[in-house]
């Protein structure tokens, strides 16, 4: 089975280099337009877009990601889960506000932004963009909270550096369906076969690819981000929790 949509999908790899010509004001609001036709939870639209174009905010958002390289992409999109546009909107009473500070509205948010957020990827592919989510922006989310103002409600979920590709990297080879799709029950891993066969496609795709090359399987590659200090994002509940979310039960 093949099409122009089942090409843009399957072609997929994250774009980390890009030329200097920067996205058109045309080509940014087809992007926003192609990820607020995304699906969204109850209809409720709970996410918001920020385009960061100032240089010093870019500059900062490099510093907290460790990527200097999103400041030379064609464009920056942050993208929020946001219950405060609703907030302000509805009617103020002790259900709307429960509701609005819910674990339940927290993850609306968070998967409204995701699947936009991935329309877009889609959407800039189609266009012979490239980009790359940035979640690495959680490393200092309080910072990221006070650059772009944030208010309360709403919690930056990731970025999304997007412009023209100047690279072309190996595509990174998915798990075998039979590890992760599954019939009617869960399977935990039981044929060690099929994994093993996997890690020797990423052994190889590492060893083979043009940059960064290292000898890593994906067992080893899960290991090793399984072993970072969990610390390192430790303060992410409590800026959670100062943002209005997962403060109480439910
Ligand atoms: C939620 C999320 C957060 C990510 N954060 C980063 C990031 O901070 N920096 C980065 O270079 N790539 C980031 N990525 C991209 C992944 O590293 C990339 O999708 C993965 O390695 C697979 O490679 P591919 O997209 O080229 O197929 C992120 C992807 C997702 C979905």
């Amino acid at each position: 089975m093949a099409n122009p949509t089942l090409d843009t999908l399957l072609n997929h790899r994250s774009i980390r280099r890009f030329t200097a010509e920067k996205l058109t004001a045309a080509e940014v609001t087809t992007l926003v337009d192609a990820a607020q036709h995304a699906p969204t939870s109850t209809f409720s639209q709970q996410y918001s877009i920020i385009s960061i174009t100032d240089p010093q905010q870019l500059a900062t958002l490099g510093d907290i990601t460790g990527h200097h390289w999103l400041e030379k992409a064609g464009h920056f999109f942050l993208f929020l889960a946001d219950q405060y546009r609703n907030a302000q909107l509805a009617p103020k009473t002790s259900t709307t506000t429960a509701n609005l500070h819910s674990t339940d509205k927290l993850l609306a948010g968070i998967f409204d932004a995701s699947i936009a957020a991935e329309a877009m990827v889609v959407a800039g592919e189609s266009l012979g963009l490239g980009s790359t989510i940035m979640g690495s922006i959680l490393n200092d989310a309080d910072q990221v909270i006070s650059l772009c103002q944030l208010p309360p409600l709403t919690f930056p979920v990731f970025g999304l550096a997007m412009g023209h590709p100047a690279e072309q990297p190996e595509q990174k080879p998915r798990l075998p369906q039979s590890l992760m799709h599954f019939t009617n029950h869960y399977q935990p891993l039981a044929s060690t076969a099929d994994l093993a066969s996997y890690d020797q496609t990423i052994a190889d795709y590492y060893q083979s690819r043009g940059t960064h090359q290292r000898a890593e399987t994906f067992s080893h590659h899960i290991a090793a981000e399984l072993s970072r200090d969990p610390q390192q994002r430790a303060k992410l509940a409590q800026v959670l929790q100062a943002q209005g979310f997962l403060n109480s039960l439910p």
